[in-house]
């Protein structure tokens, strides 16, 4: 059998191939696996500290495509992509998530008759605005085998004309790895020491808020950023934050000069954490407030209040079972959102059936089997 051609291009693909590669190594027989790293994120935080703190083997090969726009990018990932199929005679090509890397990957090898397997499938915001919206809908077409986190995927799969025997429900592989790291978190007072701050401030009555943004629709407009900027002030008055910044986000803060809506003594601005770092400051803050996708799955499952900065959500059992509450940009929304939460009446929620850490040990069996 030939190797299974793993693909990881952004941050996000990171922590959900780990555990795949982990239990394709396991498995017996072991199912044979090549990692290949599109190169679409490349930056020491974005890309090397993962691979570390993630215990990520070396790609077996680096595409090194870099940034663009997302034709540039992803007919970059496309050229780039197809000697390696050429090169490796895979038995199938795995993809996760839903970024411009996996439907590039996910493209090649259906033209090239090469089985596609994609995991996270058939998660939908129904908003075709999101580049990832486009991204999921289009490798879920291309896919031969698609594993899901949460039932509703496959009504959605179902919709869209896929055979429901090629959907295989298996869990949430992003909380595998949270389980693995979980006791090798890096506390949060370690993490603000590492960068130069005091971590007294982080221990006041009210505890403290962590904050991720970077979707274009967030960031990319100097109006609605400093709106959002102007909110997370307001919210700084009630607990003091520790802010992430992507660097897209820390890039439009400085071109459209915004650094100043921000208190720095309430506000701790950080480069992109580690996995690591990013858990253990989720782990003990207050409350989340993100636009990420991964985060409001992380917070379901460490029992931590999120308030999602988005119109909507492709992952709504977090909402439905988790602890997160979609907010939108709306001020209104997010600080009653955040007084909900001080006065200690933030949603606990329950773990979602299946994120328990073994999906990635399902996906292999399965895929052993299917292989065969
Ligand atoms: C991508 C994914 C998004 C995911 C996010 C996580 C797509 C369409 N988007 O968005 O779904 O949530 O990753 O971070 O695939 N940059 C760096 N260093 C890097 C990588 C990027 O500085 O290592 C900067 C560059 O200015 C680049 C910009 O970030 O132009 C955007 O990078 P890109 O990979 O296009 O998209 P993300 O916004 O990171």
């Amino acid at each position: 059998m030939g190797p299974v051609l793993c693909v990881v291009g952004a941050r996000p693909n990171f922590m959900k191939i780990a555990p795949i590669l982990r239990a394709f190594a396991a498995h017996q027989p072991p199912i044979p696996a090549l990692l290949v790293h599109t190169g679409q994120h490349y930056d020491q935080d974005m890309n090397d500290k993962l691979f570390v703190d993630l215990k990520l083997p070396r790609p077996d090969l680096n595409l090194e495509v870099g940034s663009g726009s997302h034709a540039v990018q992803t007919a970059e990932v496309m050229r780039r992509f197809e000697p390696a199929i050429d090169a490796h005679d895979p038995s199938c090509v795995l993809v996760v998530g839903d970024v411009n890397s996996t439907l590039a990957c996910a493209l090649v090898a259906a033209k090239k008759g090469v089985p596609v397997v994609h995991v996270e499938a058939g998660l939908r915001s129904f908003d075709r605005r999101m580049p990832e919206e486009i991204n999921r809908v289009l490798t879920d077409q291309l896919a031969d085998r698609l594993y899901t986190t949460e039932r509703v995927a496959l009504e959605h799969l179902l919709r869209e004309g896929v055979a429901a025997e090629r959907v295989c429900f298996v869990g949430n592989v992003m909380i595998d790895t949270l389980h693995a790291c979980r006791d090798s978190a890096r506390a949060a007072a370690a993490t603000l020491q590492a960068h130069g701050h005091d971590p007294a401030r982080l221990r006041g009555a009210a505890g403290y808020g962590v904050v991720t943004l970077h979707r274009p629709s967030n960031v990319d407009d100097a109006d609605t950023l400093g709106e959002l900027l102007q909110t997370l002030a307001l919210v700084a008055e009630r607990l003091p934050l520790v802010f992430a910044l992507h660097p897209r986000t820390r890039a439009n803060i400085e071109r459209f000069s915004l650094a100043s809506l921000l208190d720095p003594a309430r506000v701790t601005l950080l480069p992109p954490q580690g996995y690591l770092e990013m858990l253990g400051l989720m782990a003990g803050a207050t409350v989340v407030l993100t636009d990420s996708g991964g985060l409001q799955e992380e917070t379901t499952a460490l029992g931590v209040p999120c308030l999602t900065m988005r119109e909507n959500t492709e992952r709504p059992i977090t909402v439905e079972q988790g602890t997160n509450t979609m907010v939108g940009r709306d001020r209104g929304a997010i600080l009653a959102g955040v007084d909900e939460i001080l006065a200690g009446r933030g949603k606990r929620g329950r773990v979602p059936e299946l994120w328990d850490g073994r999906a990635a040990e399902r996906i292999a069996a399965d895929l052993a089997h299917w292989l065969s």
